[in-house]
């Protein structure tokens, strides 16, 4: 039977933070389990900004919450690449590795409180269904690298322009970059608006 989108998110969550879990317990497991939780939370979170947080914004009227939801993936993503070059057996994971469950833990909660009843309350079970199976597409497609976000995380260089990135990191640049609006902008006009503001800084 396929499952609606809230069940989906709501696993996700407690799959994550069973591996945090683990990683927390077991050092042996974090060399495995740190890139897996950072794949399932950049998939997670990709196939929410495409298919949950637009329904969220604009029939269930959580504009804010929407784009307080971005912010959010994008601190919880930052603060878990940070443990990528840390020794997994070193007292700064262990640090790390709270700061990152943390940022998850308090976006898995506030989303299962405010987010995710939001949306139960604005549509039909027909729709949860239906966004379920757009998240759930979407998620395969990031995590076994199909997905345009998973490509551009891989090959973005840093090297000053904006070919090949992503969404998401074009905002948190906007974002970095105090540019006004651009939680209600496209990709095009996020990468043009990055563009102009670091030409100006
Ligand atoms: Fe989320």
């Amino acid at each position: 039977m396929p499952e609606d989108v809230i069940a989906l998110i709501t696993s996700d969550h407690r799959e994550m933070e069973r591996a945090l879990e683990l990683m927390k317990k077991d050092k042996s497991t974090r060399p495995l389990l740190l890139p897996l939780s950072l794949a399932m939370l950049a998939a997670h979170s990709r196939a929410e900004e495409q298919h949950v947080y637009p329904v969220v914004a604009k029939e269930a009227g959580e504009k804010d919450q929407a784009h307080h939801g971005i912010e959010e993936h994008l601190q919880a993503e930052e603060l878990g690449r940070r443990l990528l070059p840390l020794d997994p057996e070193s007292p700064d994971f262990d640090s790390a590795l709270e700061e990152f469950a943390a940022a998850v833990l308090h976006h898995a909660h506030e989303e299962e409180q405010e987010i995710l009843p939001a949306l139960r309350e604005a549509v039909d079970s027909e729709r949860l269904t239906e966004l379920g199976k757009a998240f759930a597409a979407k998620r395969a497609e990031e995590l076994t690298g199909a997905g345009s976000g998973s490509h551009d995380r891989r090959s973005s260089g840093g090297n000053g322009g904006n070919g090949g990135k992503s969404k998401a990191e074009l905002y948190e640049e906007a974002r970095e970059l105090g540019v006004e609006g651009r939680s209600a902008m496209d990709k095009e006009q996020l990468a043009e608006q990055v563009e102009q503001a670091r030409r100006q800084t």
